[in-house]
C-alpha cells in the first residue's frame, strides 16, 4: 500500500509557498522607522536609535540626501536594496575593472568589502569576470585566506558567444561557504594589447546568480565600469549555536510560535516561524496565526481555522476528508434520485423485453462466468485459503470471502477516480459497502504462484488480529483474475505522505510524531508479543504507517510477515524488506528475528526527527551503518544539527534527545543489543505522558508541554 507524492501535490506545494513568502509582513519594531525610502527595514535590522536594531551589525544608515533616500549598511557604503527576516539582505556593489589604452594601463579599481559578521551567500551568488585578456580573482578570508577566481582568454571577438556566459569572454565560478571578506584583483598577460580593438578592459563582480546577462556590446561600453550589481548576503544572529542560545534567554532572539533554526551559511543561528503562524519571528507577538482557510483554501467545504493549524470537515450527508487535495467530500453513498413516473414507466417495459431477449444468452455466459470464477478462486489459492481459514476460526479470525460482483460495485468498477495509491504490490482502491462502510480495497499483481503464497499469508495474519493501531483485514476476493483484499478504510493516508510530500502548512507537530511512533510501536510490540505464535511484520516503513483523521496510526501491509516458529529463530533464504529499512544482521545472516522489525522501526524514529528519507541513510558514507553515523553525531553533539528544524523548540529539545538515543539503540548493527518493541513502546509511552495534547475538531497540535518531575 505505498501511495506517491504525485505532481500536483508538488506544484500545489510551490504555490503555496509563493503566497506565504509574500502575505509575510515585515515588521520593525514598536516605535522605529520602517523605511528608507522604498525600502522596508525589518526587526532585527533597524534604524534610527539604538533601540531599533539587535546589535551594532543590524544598523541600517538612511541617507535622506538622496531622492528616493537609500539606505547603507551600517557605516559602510554598501547600499541596501532590500532586507529579507528569512536571513538575507540584497546589496548593490560596483563592479571592478582594470582597463588598458594603447599606451598601456589606463584605470584599475579593485571593488572590495568586508562585512564583519555577514557572510557572502555561497548559493545564491556567482562570481563573473569578463574579458579576453583577463584573470580575474577573488580573495577572502575565511578564517584562512583563500583565492579563487576564472580566466578568459580570446584572439577574436567572432569566438565571444554573445548571449551566453561559458567561458570564452565571460566565466563564472562560485564562491566558498563562510566568506565574510571579498577583494577583487586583476592580471592581464599581454595588457589587452591583442585585443585592444574590441576588448580595452577586463571586468569582474559577484552578482544574484542568474541576474547578469553577459553581451559583447559590454566590451565597449565604457559605462560598465559604472555599473553596480546586487549580490546576496547571508546573515545570522550571534555567533553561537541555537543549544548556546536557548540557554541565554535575555538575548535569545527567537519570540513566541517561533523556532530556532541553523543557518546554512556561517555561524549563529535564524528564527522561523513555527508551521501554521507568519511574520517577524524575532519580535514579539510577530509570529501571527495564519488563516490557512483564507490563504490556502485547502478544504472543499467547511473549513476551521485554529491556531497553528486548520481542519477540514464535509456538511452532514457527505463523505470523505474535505481536503482539496485528499478525497474531497462527496455525496453518501445512499443517495435518492429524483424520478419522473413516465419516463420510469417507459423504462421499466424497456428493461423487461431486454431482460427477456438477453434471459437465454446471459444463462449461457453465466455458467462459463462461473467456471472461469472457480478457475480463479483455485489459482488463487482459495482451497488453501478456506482450509486456514477454518484452522484459523479456533483462534476467532473473522475475514470473509467477498465475491467479484459486490467489489465491483463497491469501486464503481475500478474506476479511476476511486484509486487511492499505487505500489509494488498492486493498486489500492477506495470502496463503499452497500452497509455504507468505507473500504481500501488492494488488486495485488501476481506474477507467479509463488506469491499467492504471500498473498494467503496476508490474509491469515490479519484475520487473527484485533488491535486498534494494525489495520482491519475485512475479508478477501479470490474469483477475480487477481487476488483482492478488502481492508478497513483509513482517511488519512500514510506517513510517508505526511511527512515527505505535503506543504509547510501541514508538517506534523512534534507531539503528533511521538503519538505515531507510540502507537505504531505498540502495535509492533503486540505482533511481537501478544499474538501466537509471534508476528515479524519484515517491512517497517513509512508508507506502511497510515494515518486517520486524529493521527491515530494504523500499521498496514502484512504481505512479508511471519509466523516465527516456537524456536523463536528461523532461517529464511529470501531476505525481504525496503532498502534503508533493512536490518543489516538480517541482510548479512538471513537469521529473522524481532529485532529486524526494530531496526526498522528505528530507522523510522529517525526519518521522524530528522525529517529525512531513509534512503538518505543508504549512502556509502554511511556504510550500511546507520549506528555509527549516530555515534559519530552525537559525540560531536551535532543532534540538534540533524533533527528537523521545523519541530524544535526550546520545550521540546530534551524530548527530541531521548527519542534520538532510543532510536540510536534501536539501530544498532547487533540485534541483541537492540531493545525490545515492548521496551521501545513503554520507553515513548512514558515520553509522551509528558506532553498535553488537545483535540479540537478534529485535528491535533501541540498546546503546551509539560514537564512531570520525575523521582528517581
Ligand atoms: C525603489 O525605487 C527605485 C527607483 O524609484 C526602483 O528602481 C526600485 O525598484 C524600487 N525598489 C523597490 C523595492 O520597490
Ligand atoms: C549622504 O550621502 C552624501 C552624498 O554621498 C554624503 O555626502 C553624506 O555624507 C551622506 N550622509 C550620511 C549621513 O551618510
Ligand atoms: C592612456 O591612459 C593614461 C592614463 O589614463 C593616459 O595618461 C594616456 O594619455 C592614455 N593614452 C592614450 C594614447 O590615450
Ligand atoms: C549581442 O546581444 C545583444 C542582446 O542580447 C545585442 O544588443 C547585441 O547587439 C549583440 N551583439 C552582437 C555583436 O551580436
Ligand atoms: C554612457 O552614459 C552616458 C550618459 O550617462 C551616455 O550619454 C552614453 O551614451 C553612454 N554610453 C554608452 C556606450 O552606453
Ligand atoms: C551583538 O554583539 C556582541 C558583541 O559585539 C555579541 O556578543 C552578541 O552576540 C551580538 N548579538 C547578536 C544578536 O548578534
Ligand atoms: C562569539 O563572539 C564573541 C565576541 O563577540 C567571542 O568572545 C566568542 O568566543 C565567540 N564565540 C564563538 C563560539 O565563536
Amino acid at each position: 500500500m505505498s501511495f506517491r507524492c504525485t505532481f500536483m501535490e508538488l506544484a500545489l506545494f510551490s504555490i503555496k509557498l509563493t503566497i506565504m513568502a509574500t502575505s509575510v509582513a515585515a515588521q520593525a519594531k514598536p516605535g522605529c522607522q520602517i523605511h528608507c525610502g522604498n525600502i522596508t527595514i525589518p526587526y532585527p535590522f533597524g534604524t534610527g536609535s539604538v533601540e531599533c536594531y539587535i546589535n551594532e551589525s543590524f544598523f541600517i544608515r538612511c541617507n535622506t540626501s538622496f531622492h528616493p533616500p537609500r539606505a547603507f549598511l551600517t557605516t559602510t557604503d554598501i547600499e541596501v536594496l532590500h532586507v529579507s527576516v528569512d536571513g538575507y539582505l540584497r546589496i548593490r556593489y560596483p563592479v571592478g575593472y582594470d582597463c588598458y589604452n594603447s599606451s598601456g594601463s589606463s584605470s584599475y579599481f579593485n571593488a572590495g568589502f568586508t562585512l564583519g559578521k555577514f557572510y557572502i551567500s555561497h548559493t545564491r551568488n556567482k562570481f563573473t569576470a569578463i574579458g579576453c585578456d583577463t584573470y580575474a580573482y577573488v580573495e577572502g578570508f575565511v578564517g584562512r585566506t583563500y583565492s579563487t577566481g576564472c580566466v578568459s582568454f580570446c584572439y577574436d571577438e567572432a569566438d565571444v558567444v554573445n548571449g551566453s556566459c561559458f567561458g570564452i569572454g565571460c566565466c563564472q565560478t562560485d564562491i566558498p561557504k563562510g566568506v565574510t571578506d571579498y577583494r577583487l584583483s586583476f592580471d592581464s598577460y599581454w595588457s589587452h594589447s591583442k585585443v585592444l580593438s574590441f576588448n580595452p578592459c577586463s571586468y569582474g563582480f559577484a552578482v544574484e546568480d542568474g541576474v547578469y546577462d553577459f553581451s559583447l556590446s559590454h566590451f565597449l561600453d565604457h559605462n560598465f565600469s559604472k555599473k553596480k550589481f546586487p549580490i546576496i548576503i547571508d546573515w545570522t544572529i550571534g555567533n553561537e549555536s541555537c543549544r548556546e542560545a536557548r540557554m541565554d534567554p535575555q538575548n535569545y532572539a527567537c519570540k513566541e510560535n517561533s523556532a530556532c533554526i541553523v543557518p546554512e551559511n556561517g555561524g549563529g543561528y535564524l528564527c522561523r516561524c513555527l508551521h501554521g503562524f507568519q511574520g517577524n519571528p524575532y519580535l514579539s507577538h510577530g509570529c501571527q496565526d495564519i488563516n490557512e482557510c483564507e490563504t490556502l483554501k485547502p478544504c472543499s467545504k467547511i473549513c476551521h481555522n485554529v491556531v497553528g493549524s486548520y481542519s477540514c470537515s464535509c456538511p452532514e450527508g457527505f463523505d470523505g476528508d474535505g481536503r482539496r487535495t485528499g478525497t474531497g467530500c462527496t455525496p453518501k453513498a445512499k443517495q435518492r434520485f429524483p424520478i419522473v413516473a413516465g419516463t420510469l414507466g417507459i423504462c421499466i417495459s424497456l428493461l423487461v423485453s431486454l431482460l427477456c431477449c438477453s434471459w437465454v444468452y446471459l444463462g449461457v455466459r453465466q455458467r462459463k462466468l462461473s467456471k472461469l470464477k472457480h478457475h480463479n478462486f483455485q489459482q488463487n489459492g482459495g482451497i488453501l485459503l478456506r482450509e486456514k481459514l477454518s484452522e484459523g476460526e479456533e483462534y476467532g479470525a473473522t475475514a470473509r470471502i467477498f465475491t467479484v460482483d459486490e467489489l465491483k460495485r463497491a469501486t464503481n468498477n475500478y474506476h479511476q477516480s476511486r484509486i487511492l495509491g499505487q505500489g509494488g504490490q498492486g493498486t489500492v482502491y477506495k470502496g463503499i459497502l452497500p452497509d455504507g462502510r468505507s473500504v481500501a480495497i488492494k488488486k495485488s499483481i501476481i506474477g507467479d504462484q509463488s506469491q499467492v503464497q504471500i498473498f494467503i499469508n496476508e490474509v491469515i495474519v490479519l484475520s487473527q488480529i484485533n488491535h486498534r493501531n494494525v489495520v482491519k483485514l475485512f475479508g478477501c476476493c479470490l474469483e477475480a483474475q487477481v487476488p483482492l483484499l478488502v481492508y478497513e478504510y483509513v482517511r488519512n493516508g500514510n506517513l510517508f505522505d505526511h511527512l515527505h510530500c505535503t506543504d509547510h502548512a501541514s508538517v506534523i507537530p512534534w507531539g503528533a510524531r511521538l503519538k505515531i511512533a507510540t502507537e505504531a510501536a505498540e502495535a509492533l510490540s503486540y505482533l511481537h508479543s501478544a499474538a501466537a505464535p509471534p508476528i515479524i511484520h519484515r517491512d517497517v516503513k513509512l508508507t506502511n504507517i497510515l494515518l486517520d483523521e486524529n493521527y491515530n496510526a494504523e500499521v498496514s501491509d502484512f504481505g512479508a510477515s511471519r509466523l516465527v516458529p516456537s524456536n523463536k529463530e528461523h532461517i529464511t533464504t529470501l531476505v525481504q524488506g525496503t532498502l534503508g529499512y533493512l536490518d543489516p544482521e538480517y541482510f548479512y545472516t538471513s537469521q529473522l528475528t524481532e529485532k529486524s522489525d526494530v531496526y526498522s522501526f528505528g530507522v523510522v524514529l529517525v526519518e521522524l526527527l530528522t525529517g529525512l528519507k531513509a534512503v538518505s541513510f543508504d549512502r556509502p558514507e554511511h556504510e550500511r551503518n546507520l549506528s555509527l553515523y549516530f555515534d559519530s553525531v552525537m559525540q560531536e553533539e551535532r543532534l540538534l544539527d540533524i533533527i528537523d528544524g521545523r519541530i524544535v523548540d526550546d520545550r521540546n529539545i530534551e524530548q527530541l534527545m531521548e527519542v534520538a538515543t532510543l532510536a540510536r539503540r534501536c539501530v544498532r548493527v547487533k540485534g541483541e543489543e537492540r531493545p525490545t518493541m515492548k521496551e521501545v513502546s513503554s520507553e515513548l509511552e512514558g515520553l509522551r505522558a509528558m506532553v498535553k495534547f488537545r483535540r479540537e475538531e478534529g485535528d491535533l497540535y501541540e498546546v503546551e508541554f509539560e514537564e512531570l518531575l520525575h523521582d528517581f
